[in-house]
């Protein structure tokens, strides 16, 4: 049985990543409006990881005999200044995540809950991931940002590795 503080720790980890979701679609809708087609296309792969992040989350919160809380999920920013600040909102979000990943691992810890503390080993792996990948996609879009061509090279690059992974 799940403890109350961990079910509750979990289902607002569910939330954020969610919202995570919802960020990333922003993300690629900004840079569809930009006809940056392989910005966006990576920025939807990854919007499919964080629901998948959500429901992994979900289901551990059933399997042990919680019950998921669905609760709002808050609109995100829709318009950036440059795709390198749309870039660094996503890379900033992930370091957000990753604070709350290693607290709820504390606190998986701190409750003896071992059962959990296995399922975010993954997440721990996958953030240092994601903020490798965020970071390297921001240092790449900010060194070209001043040349359309450079941007649209990029561009290009990311359309060929989106569709099957979300890395750089
Ligand atoms: Fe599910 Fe990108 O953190």
């Amino acid at each position: 049985m799940i403890s109350k503080q961990v079910l509750k720790a979990l289902n607002e980890q569910t939330h954020a990543e969610f919202y995570s979701f919802y960020l990333y679609l922003a993300v690629s809708s900004y840079f569809t409006d930009l006809h940056l087609d392989g910005f966006a296309l990576w920025m939807e792969v990854q919007a499919q990881e964080e629901l998948a992040h959500a429901l992994k989350l979900f289901h551990h919160v059933q399997e042990r005999g919680g019950r998921p809380h669905l609760a709002a999920i808050a609109e995100p920013t829709s318009e950036w200044g440059s795709p390198a600040e749309a870039v660094q909102a996503v890379l900033e979000h992930e370091r957000h995540i990753t604070g709350r990943i290693n607290a709820l691992a504390n606190l998986a810890s701190e409750e003896k809950d071992h059962a959990t503390s296995v399922l975010l080993h993954w997440y721990v792996s996958e953030q240092v991931e994601e903020e490798a990948t965020a970071d390297r996609l921001y240092h790449q879009v900010a060194m070209v940002q001043e040349s359309p061509q450079g941007l649209l090279m990029l561009d290009r690059e990311l359309a060929g590795r989106g569709g099957s992974t979300a890395e750089v």
